[in-house]
């Protein structure tokens, strides 16, 4: 008797994490900020909606509204958003008096608090907010209500029995609506599997990528019938997984994923950031490294920053079990749209999670991992960020995603602390989202057009990046997290193309990085691999815990600016 066939998840096979029907991600799962997106965000959009269907549907077709408040679903199902809406005004009830009662509480402290004692302020809390915060000033005597969010997630505003799994095979990359504005209804091909995601059985459901099963065994844990398997049999493939070997060599092996997700391996260590897999979609697509081309067990996973391209819940839950350890930016724990990715990674079932402040390390057998300030790309707002700066043997490389060179300084100091860092993964997001963007719903009283405008969330441009690098010692050049792939289109609707500013400010910093001589200057894009290899030529500086010498700092800060040149000759570059 021949050995019962076994399956694994096809590579078109997508498992999006759904809360409440919506696409999950982190400011629908922290207590507050959930509460105050549902309050301010998805019950508005569903009315409007309901208002005029036809209006969403055109909106979300125009350039310049996409990633705008509009909902793409066909007018047809109108009826199915009703129900949602009346489903959800139900079951959230107390989040949404919980929403209430964190506006009206600052309203409260905004009014009447000016630098004298709070503590006659708690008896006056809305009571939903009894017991879950602290309330403080700044040094300026601004008034703060800080959420207790431990406690939150313990409480009726944390309902994990909202989550579900939808699992699903989409045509193409862009056939996915955005994200934040557009829950997903149920299709009969696909499967919306009702499960906590911190159920084991999640995690044994993901671990089909790397460990095949019988389909009778799949079948049961989805709780599907025999008359399902015409639509589950599509989401597997039949045949072994192989994922690949871990990479022993001394140089490191570099796998791009896309975005600013980068699997970074040396002597049998793998080190992947940002996780943000793509599957292939059945209509096809370009080529890309997918959940098949990790290694069945991942050491570090590092997140930079808590947006939505960058802490990305569908890769990150996926890969849980394959993860060893998480390793999450330090929240500061005072505005509660900093939410605590520790806590949250915490509650979603992710056994170690080590949270890192600035220049905390890990040490790895042949090298570290070191936290480093990650500034700017969030409006002004403290929330928990980290770049990462990752020793390889001989190599330092850094993760500096979406960081903004405000302040060269802070790069020089971070030199002085790590050694030369030779190698530079960086985004030219030079645009960036209006502050209201993702953040609108977390502001009680919702910021001016101007402000929206003057504090876009934006990253580096030519300019700054140049900053960065020359403050670094930087030699090597990788800009990644530009938003180009075409699965990124869901998530952040930047609908980019080689004349967007970003992309402009993409190719000017590889131009000049060429012109003086880097060894690499690359805009990544879909699917690479590549090796870094300790480079020839003149001694490079102690890295890592060699602090430089007062005399080095003096020479460093003279030398004249390149990104100072930059700007003075443009018109010289190369495009
Ligand atoms: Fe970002
Ligand atoms: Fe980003």
């Amino acid at each position: 008797m021949g050995k019962e066939p076994v399956y694994r998840w096809s590579d078109s096979t997508v498992i999006a994490p759904l809360i409440n029907h919506w696409p999950a991600w982190s400011y629908l799962i922290s207590p507050a900020a959930a509460s105050l997106h549902l309050l301010d965000y998805q019950l508005k959009t569903m009315r409007s909606y309901l208002q005029d269907p036809e209006s969403h549907v055109r909106a979300c077709k125009d350039p310049e509204l996409i990633g705008g408040p509009f909902m793409d679903i066909e007018p047809g199902r109108a009826g199915d958003v009703r129900r949602l809406l009346a489903e959800t005004e139900r079951m959230q009830r107390g989040n949404q008096e919980l929403a209430r009662a964190i506006i009206d509480a600052y309203s409260l402290l905004a009014d009447q608090a000016q630098g004298q004692e709070l503590e006659s302020f708690y008896p006056k809390l809305p009571y939903r907010l009894r017991g879950y915060v602290e309330l403080v000033y700044d040094y300026y005597n601004h008034p703060v209500v800080r959420m207790l969010e431990g406690l939150l997630y313990e409480s009726e505003y944390y309902d994990a029995r909202l989550q579900s799994l939808k699992i699903s095979r989409p045509e193409r990359d862009n056939s996915r609506p955005f994200f934040m504005s557009t829950p997903c209804l149920d299709r009969d091909d696909e499967i919306d599997w009702a499960k906590p995601f911190n159920d084991p059985q999640a995690d044994w459901l993901f671990s089909l990528d790397v460990e095949p099963q019988p389909l009778g065994i799949i079948r049961e844990t989805l709780g599907l019938s025999e008359k399902d398997e015409p639509r589950l049999m599509p989401m597997l493939s039949q045949g072994p997984a192989s994922p690949p070997e871990k990479w022993q060599g001394a140089d490191v092996r570099i796998r791009y994923f896309g975005h600013a997700c980068v699997l970074a391996e040396w002597r049998g260590i793998s080190i992947l950031t940002d996780p943000f897999v793509s599957a292939m979609p059945t209509g096809g697509g370009i080529e890309r490294l997918t959940y098949r081309d990790l290694p069945a067990k991942i050491d570090y996973a590092l997140v930079t920053h808590n947006h939505c391209d960058h802490f990305v819940l569908e890769t990150l839950l996926r890969l849980r079990h394959r993860i060893g350890h998480l390793v999450v930016p330090r929240s500061f724990g005072l505005l509660h749209g900093d939410v605590s990715l520790k806590l949250m990674c915490r509650q979603l079932g992710f056994k170690n999670v080590i949270e890192m402040d600035t220049l905390e390390r890990i040490e790895l057998g042949d090298g570290k991992i070191v936290a480093v300030p990650f500034l700017g790309e969030h409006g002004d707002l403290p929330h928990a960020k980290t770049a990462y700066v990752v020793r390889a043997g001989n190599q330092a490389m850094m993760f500096a995603a979406d960081s903004n060179c405000l302040d060269r300084h802070m790069y020089e100091r971070v030199r002085d602390c790590v050694g030369d860092i030779e190698t530079v993964f960086l985004g030219t997001e030079s645009v960036g989202a209006p502050l209201s963007w993702s953040y609108g719903p977390l502001f009680p009283r919702k910021p001016s057009h101007g402000v929206n405008q003057s504090r876009r969330q934006r990253g580096c441009d030519a300019a700054r990046a140049l900053d960065l690098l020359e403050a670094v010692g930087a030699r090597r050049v990788y800009n990644y997290g530009m938003g180009q792939e075409p699965w990124l289109e869901h998530i952040l609707a930047l609908g980019l193309t080689e004349d967007s500013p970003q992309i402009c400010e993409s190719d000017k910093l590889l131009a000049e990085a060429r012109r003086r001589g880097f060894i690499a200057a690359e805009r990544l894009f879909g699917k690479r691999e590549f090796y870094l290899e300790e480079s020839a030529g003149e001694p490079r500086r102690p890295s890592l815990g060699v602090p430089r010498t007062g005399e080095d700092q003096e020479s460093f800060d003279d030398r004249p600016s390149l990104a100072s040149e930059v700007n003075d000759a443009e018109d010289t570059f190369v495009f």
